[in-house]
């Protein structure tokens, strides 16, 4: 990627704003740490060791974000819900970037366009809970919060706080990131050899004809380009691959942002692409205030509680100069409710000229519990959301400019239907999700196609 030069000096710098300003804040969904100076000496050692990424990858993100609001991106961000420290594995995350990497292919070659590719790890590792405490058989302990916080085994020393963990959360998304880096340096992305990406079982699926035949027209076409150039066409050997998490433990987010050299303000050097949780968008709260102030490309969860009042003061926080790139919407209403709630919000931020990009997350609108007492997502209500999105934003003349989801490289079956239309009884074969259900490849592969599909059926919305 190509370095963004410095920016000029005296830009509008936030007002009253320093890395720890949230701290007179009201902070949702912050840990309790028993120990006080333990806490206080990790986060000055944490504070001292490297960032995980850097301002130029940041600023350049921003730039394709806000390329992705004018219709000439899409953002396929998508990941699982909460990472383990255990999935810190070569295995589980070349999976990943396979599923990711054939996720753009299908989508870069429906629309035209190109794909902004967004993972949703290296950091996420800290979750938001319903409720503070946890209660097993008469026994009440503290709810399991990320692998960041606490462990998630039902016994009070697992569930105890410890802030040691931020360091290893810190260096397992190191080592994440550093691997997906020398995969994608090293040619793993190279468009001129997708069999890379291909998972075991892909041969499989139901689904390989219909991938395959896109694989096959997209080496057509590059052979057909090198052809009449005479020579091997550049920039397809590698990607741009960024990281996203929700920024939720403030401490921990607070001890990576810094500033840089030649660059003015702050930045959240943890990941390229903080987002704030549903749970945790509230005005006068410690995350909205921590938000403010950073210079990275942020995005908010908006569900179907969010009134239209809130969200228009929210841009008007988080993006007082209404600046492109800045601030991207992800919604999640539920296949039932987005028809109702989300034509009021396009239309309302439509009306203010609020220069936002819109994403949809189909998946955190959509869990319920399985009749065997698992939580799941059914596929069709997937498709749902996804389609009605399409079709509303189409409708309000706004634009749908991505898609948030939680998916795995793993054969899980933690989501029901897809093209294998898993059943309820399929959960019981490879449910390993500690938190929310992740499609697994062959269903997150089919969203891809069926993006695709409605894309091509609505004709060019960016021409709209
Ligand atoms: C999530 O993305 O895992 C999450 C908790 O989402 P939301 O804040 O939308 O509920
Ligand atoms: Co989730």
């Amino acid at each position: 990627m190509s370095r963004p030069q410095p920016t000029p000096q005296v830009v509008k710098l936030p007002q009253n704003w320093q890395p720890d300003s949230w701290r007179a804040f009201n902070a949702a969904q912050q840990p309790v740490y028993p120990d006080a100076d333990a806490l206080s000496r990790t986060l000055d050692e944490l504070h001292s060791l490297p960032p995980l990424v850097t301002s130029w990858e940041i600023l350049s993100l921003r730039q394709q974000l806000a390329e992705a609001a004018e219709g000439k991106r899409f953002l396929l961000q998508g990941g699982d819900c909460c990472e383990n420290f255990a999935y810190c594995r070569p295995d589980i995350i070349t999976n990943r970037l396979k599923v990711l990497l054939q996720m753009s292919l299908v989508l870069v070659h429906a629309l035209r366009m190109p794909v902004v590719r967004v993972g949703r790890f290296a950091g996420q590792y800290a979750k938001p809970r319903s409720s503070d405490m946890e209660v097993r058989g008469g026994i009440e302990l503290p709810s399991y919060r990320g692998d960041i916080v606490n462990g998630p085994e039902f016994n009070s020393e697992a569930r105890i706080p410890d802030p040691e963990r931020m360091i290893s959360a810190h260096s397992r998304s190191g080592l994440t990131i550093n691997f997906v880096r020398s995969l994608i340096d090293g040619g793993f992305a190279d468009l001129h050899h997708p069999e890379n990406w291909d998972l075991s079982w892909v041969t499989h699926s139901p689904l390989a004809d219909e991938y395959h035949r896109i694989v096959g027209g997209i080496a057509d076409a590059m052979r057909f380009m090198e052809t009449l150039s005479g020579e091997p066409a550049h920039n397809l050997d590698r990607v741009d691959f960024f990281t996203s998490h929700e920024a939720l433990l403030l401490p921990y987010e607070q001890a990576l942002t810094r500033q840089v050299p030649r660059q003015w303000g702050w930045f959240n050097l943890g990941t390229h692409f903080p987002w704030i949780g549903m749970r945790t968008a509230a005005l006068d709260g410690a995350h909205v205030e921590y938000f403010r102030g950073i210079r990275n490309p942020i995005a908010v969860k908006v569900g179907p509680t969010m009134s239209v009042d809130h969200l228009l003061r929210l841009l008007e926080v988080l993006n007082p100069d209404n600046e492109a790139g800045r601030l991207t919407l992800i919604h999640r209403m539920g296949a039932q409710s987005i028809a109702e709630k989300l034509p009021p919000l396009l239309e309302a931020v439509k009306r203010e000229g609020a220069r936002v990009l819109w994403i949809c997350d189909p998946m955190h609108g959509n869990t319920e519990n399985s009749s065997n007492g698992y939580k799941t997502r059914r596929f069709g209500n997937i498709r749902g959301e996804i389609e009605d999105a399409f079709d509303l934003h189409a409708a309000a003349g706004t634009r749908l400019g991505g898609i948030h989801l939680e998916l795995t490289g793993e054969d899980v079956t933690e989501c029901t239907g897809g093209a294998r239309d898993l059943t309820d009884v399929d959960l019981e074969r490879a449910y390993h999700s500690t938190v929310d259900p992740r499609l697994n490849y062959e269903q997150a592969l089919e969203t891809a196609m069926l993006i695709g599909r409605k894309y091509q059926q609505l004709g060019q919305p960016s021409a709209r």
